[in-house]
């Protein structure tokens, strides 16, 4: 795991752009496959690198228009077009800035209005996550909780894409996108951490104090399901950019700026 320490969230935004771009670039190179495959956080934390990496296509760095986007998660039960619903938020987010084609655009359905509905659509996406040829790069943001995607703490650490609760502390802290905190819906459909897992590449983003104690509890605390977002270690090309704030809680820092440095493997 590369953890890279910044000064501030812009310089979080470039870096991790930048990393997201290359993967892309590479993923294609020497391949027969003429798209990649990005997978897709929501939330506020990567909204920066998408500003960055449409700054970059702008400027004619980076190709997105074949590329395909895979959503990490969705709620259940909004109706469709709902502001908040996933697909909606990443067409007007990535896609358009983007330019990445909303037929290329691919987010577990929510819509089921039976369980199992719910439970045979989450396992197909899944499956089309492979059939697609897999994620080349996938952005992660982290939750006050350590969730990634919505696996919230206890998630198994093989887990397949299926349908969560949302705990308590989730819907407060997601109660900021809707009127009223009741509003938030209880359940979606997310990734699992072994869906995750098996991503090309993983690159997590955090910024601002509110993140110090997941951060610290990823990358530092032990491999455990009561912080999803510390199967970051089990995989062998993750990259975690955080800002000084979200850095707080790090005991390494000064490897971490060393081996960032370059000044040691
Ligand atoms: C959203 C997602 C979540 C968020 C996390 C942080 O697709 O997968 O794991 O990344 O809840 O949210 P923000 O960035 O809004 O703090």
């Amino acid at each position: 795991m590369e953890i890279i320490v910044l000064p501030s969230a812009e310089e979080v935004a470039v870096r991790a752009a930048g990393i997201v771009g290359e993967a892309l670039a590479s993923a294609t190179t020497g391949d027969a496959r003429t798209s990649a495959n990005l997978g897709l956080a929501t939330g506020s934390s990567p909204l920066g690198l998408y500003r960055e990496l449409t700054r970059a296509r702008r400027s004619g760095e980076v190709d997105l228009t074949r590329v395909h986007g895979f959503a990490l998660d969705e709620y259940v039960g909004l109706p469709a077009g709902h502001p908040q619903s996933y697909r909606e938020v990443l067409t007007k987010e990535v896609c358009g800035p983007l330019t990445l084609d909303p037929a290329n655009l691919h987010v577990p359905d929510g819509s089921g209005s039976t369980l199992d509905e719910l439970v045979t659509a989450a396992a197909a996406y899944d499956d089309s996550i492979r059939q697609l040829g897999g994620i080349d790069v996938q952005i992660l943001g982290i939750g006050s909780n350590g969730h990634i995607g919505f696996n919230e703490p206890g998630s198994a650490l093989t887990s397949r894409t299926r349908v969560k609760r949302l705990s308590d502390r989730t819907r407060l802290d997601n109660a900021r996108f809707f009127g009223e905190p009741e509003e938030v819906p209880t359940h979606c459909v997310t990734q699992g951490l072994g869906t995750i897992l098996e991503a090309r590449a993983l690159v997590l983003v955090a910024t601002g104090p509110g993140k110090a104690a997941a951060v610290a509890a990823a990358v530092e605390g032990p491999l455990t399901a009561s912080c999803p977002a510390s199967v970051l270690q089990w995989h062998a090309r993750a990259t975690v950019v955080v800002d000084e704030d979200a850095a707080t809680g790090l005991r390494n820092r000064e490897y971490y700026a060393e081996a960032a440095a370059g000044l040691r493997d």
